[in-house]
């Protein structure tokens, strides 16, 4: 056994609370009137500062705090409010604000927060849409759009990014984040953190404040099961969970919202380790941290909290510096310090806190800063915010199947025939999480197609895919039992040269509070499918999900496969640009793609085992023996109208000492007829390490652009931040050993290199 050195890139810090790293810097000016402006503030005032309430008109939770409007507005001229969320608009957001800046003893300005996940009016695609472009600069443009119409409408600070990485297709918010590997997690969540924040002056007022959500853990939760515990080790804590949240505090992000979840057994929102240990002194971060909705209250039911005095003192003392719609803080925080059960700096600090970033948005400076009639009109719905969200759905688009040359589609020339109610849905392409958008604003996908003129182009419905027209807040139900529609799509399938079939979940099927038990085509969408087939098998299916789903028999059978997720309000141009070759797609899968619900969690970067399955010398351990071990699509997989050839990668050295960069390098060939565009992948495996690691490891990435014919050789350098990992106390360390580098365009598909570090 070889006992390696270990190398300590950075052990435990204990800084206090107000040291800060270098991403994280204090501006001593804004320290300065932070300490003059809290010097004249009572201890009720201090919490006011630290309680949140909701607006007046859009829920996203249980029943809101803080009562009616009147009762809102007293307490704010009581300066018992330091934020209100979901108001919006410039006229409504300056009738609130005037109130604390102008009836207040002090005159501090409220922050306006608001969930802005992918966009705000002009919505974009779904963030784990967006996260299969693997365009890091398309994305950050996506993130800086939807901060400008809602910051042009008034709000300054967004719950978004959400950044919680997961391996389970049947939780429903897997669709608000960028899917199951921490690395390219990390790089997006450092993407939108800059797209919302610009370069953190907050000069403009166009940027505004962004949220890491959910710490954490909430995509481990149990089963996949919304709003479950997560009982996770260090292990996954430390490299799986944890790492998109660091990049985003080394980002400069400016507050963390708790997640609803328990850490074996301790909620988020009263998780010291995490909260403080962690975030607040081993990153430095310096914003604030606020809870989710209600979820200081929810302490109680989770039998954690006996009541809301033990809720209030918990969460406070865990470093959770905002009472986001539990109505805690206020009634109980000031007589907790009063009776002296709760010490004076934790309230001290989280108002510090806030109040910090109130000043660096430059709310005291002018509070109105944000409230602009005029700029909101020009912003929000700007044709070039329309582009910029067209160019990210076009970019989030991924190819699954194509045989048969079945697309491009003939823009003449050729009978089409359109199927599916998502394919009129100008709703459903909005997908979740759009407070602020309007209903029936999407470009459907038959309003896309019907722009090529020249084409022989028929629309039936054939199949209805929902029976109603959901909501954020109703159930989606799906259609079982109305198959009215299936003879006439059946008659017109006869005539069609090739038919387009639009089936999938609808926008509202996927997000919070909608995980599914089962991951096929809802309702009747797949019988309908099987039917049209035997009429005509020339199918292009285009799904429409905001996650995963278990298509096999559609894999095996259907010739073309697009996967077209929730793309927002271009969507239907997006896929006519695909469909019919205007727009070569890109796009690869931010997650695994299962066989069947129960190889759920299945993910690329697993662990090996001690007894590994090698069908090829007929060893079968670790699989299920009832279904292929392999995955549907694995990650990172994603097709094109024209192919790529990777050569052998080649490295710099075969040895390296510590603290060397490895540099693998590798040509590329288009080697088909269309231009088009390659995600190449840079994978690394660790073969022995103190904390055994996984089989695979994404460490890069990088978007190729070729010609037909033609060839570029790229390089990925491979620094001690791609070649470590945490150990299982948190430490990042750097191993001696030997490891493998693969390059390849899916995670199932890689030419390897190995080499050596002494
Ligand atoms: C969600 C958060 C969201 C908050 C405010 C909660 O239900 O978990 O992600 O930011 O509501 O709308």
């Amino acid at each position: 056994m070889n006992f390696k050195r270990i190398l300590f890139i950075s052990a435990m810090n204990m800084l206090t609370v107000t040291q800060v790293n270098a991403q994280q810097k204090l501006n001593p000016e804004i320290e300065k009137k932070i300490d003059v402006l809290m010097s004249k503030m009572t201890i009720d005032e201090k919490v006011g500062q630290m309680n949140q309430y909701n607006g007046f008109w859009d829920v996203t939770g249980p029943t809101p705090v803080g009562g009616s409007a009147e009762q809102k507005y007293e307490n704010i001229k009581k300066g018992l409010v330091g934020s209100m969320l979901t108001v919006r608009g410039v006229k409504e957001v300056r009738a609130v604000q005037k109130i604390a800046v102008e009836q207040t003893r002090l005159g501090i300005p409220l922050i306006i927060g608001f969930d802005v996940i992918h966009g705000y009016k002009t919505l974009s695609p779904i963030p784990l849409a967006e996260a299969a472009s693997w365009d890091l600069k398309a994305i950050e443009k996506s993130a800086e759009v939807a901060a400008s119409e809602a910051a042009a409408s008034g709000i300054n600070w967004t719950f978004g990014p959400m950044m919680d990485i997961s391996r389970d297709a049947r939780w429903g918010r897997l669709m608000e984040g960028a899917g199951e590997d921490p690395f390219l997690g990390g790089k997006i969540a450092a993407a939108r953190v800059k797209g919302f924040q610009g370069d953190n002056s907050f000069s403009s007022p166009l940027r505004i404040a962004a949220t890491a959500k959910h710490f954490a853990a909430y995509g481990f939760i149990e089963g996949g099961l919304e709003y479950n515990s997560a009982e996770i080790g260090t292990n996954t804590l430390y490299n799986q969970v944890l790492p998109p949240f660091k990049e985003a505090v080394d980002a400069g992000i400016r507050s963390v919202m708790n997640s609803f979840n328990t850490i074996n057994g301790v909620p988020a929102t009263a998780d010291k380790h995490i909260l403080r240990d962690i975030l607040k002194q081993k990153w430095a971060f310096s914003g604030f941290v606020i809870s989710d909705w209600a979820s200081i209250r929810e302490m109680i039911p989770w039998g954690y909290s006996k009541d809301e005095n033990a809720a209030a003192k918990a969460a406070v003392e865990a470093g959770t510096d905002m009472d986001m719609e539990s109505g805690i803080y206020v009634p109980y925080l000031a007589e907790l310090v009063k009776q002296g059960k709760v010490n004076e700096s934790y309230i001290d600090e989280a108002c510090r806190r806030i109040l910090r970033v109130k000043f660096e948005l430059g709310l005291f400076d002018d509070p109105y800063r944000f409230l602009d009639e005029k700029r909101e009109k020009e912003v929000i719905g700007s044709k070039a915010n329309h582009e910029a969200v067209l160019d990210m759905a076009k970019k989030s688009i991924v190819l699954l199947k194509n045989e048969k040359n079945l697309l491009p589609l003939k823009k003449s020339g050729q009978k089409i025939l359109l199927l599916g109610s998502l394919a009129e849905s100008k709703n459903s392409p909005l997908g979740s999480w759009r407070i602020a958008s309007d209903n029936n604003t999407a470009v459907s996908v038959l309003e896309g197609m019907k722009q090529y003129k020249e084409s022989d182009l028929q629309y039936v419905k054939g199949i209805n895919t929902t029976t109603e027209e959901p909501t954020f807040l109703t159930e989606v139900q799906y259609n079982t039992t109305d198959r009215s529609g299936f003879e006439e799509a059946k008659k017109a399938a006869k005539n069609a040269d090739v038919i387009v079939m639009v089936l999938g979940e609808h926008g509202f099927g996927s997000g919070e509070a909608r995980s599914r038990t089962d991951l096929n085509l809802p309702g009747l969408q797949e019988e309908f499918m099987k039917e049209i087939y035997k009429i005509n098998p020339n199918i292009v299916l285009v799904l429409n999900n905001g996650r995963p789903l278990t298509i096999n028999w559609a894999d095996e059978n259907i010739p073309a496969i697009v996967e077209a997720w929730q793309l927002g309000i271009q969507a239907g141009n997006a896929v006519a640009q695909v469909l019919y070759g205007d727009y070569n797609p890109s796009g690869k899968l931010p997650m695994t793609f299962p066989r069947n619900v129960g190889q759920v969690p299945i993910y690329y970067n697993h662990m090996n085992t001690g007894r590994p399955f090698d069908k090829d010398n007929n060893v079968f351990w670790t699989h299920y023996s009832d279904s292929e071990k392999t995955p549907l699509y694995p990650f990172g997989y994603g097709l094109s109208y024209t192919t790529f050839e990777y050569s052998q990668p080649v490295i710099n050295k075969n040895q390296f000492q510590k603290g060397e960069k490895p540099v693998v390098s590798v040509t590329i060939k288009n080697t088909g007829k269309y231009a088009g565009k390659e995600v190449a992948q840079l994978y690394i495996h660790d073969e022995f390490a103190s904390v055994a690691r996984p089989v695979k490891e994404l460490k890069g990435f990088e978007l190729v652009e070729l010609k037909p014919g033609e060839s570029k050789a790229i390089q990925f350098s491979l620094t001690d931040k791609e070649l470590g990992f945490y150990d299982n106390s948190g430490n990042f360390i750097v191993e001696s050993g030997t490891f493998k580098a693969m390059i390849g365009g899916n995670s199932a598909e890689v030419k390897q290199v190995s080499f050596e570090i002494k």
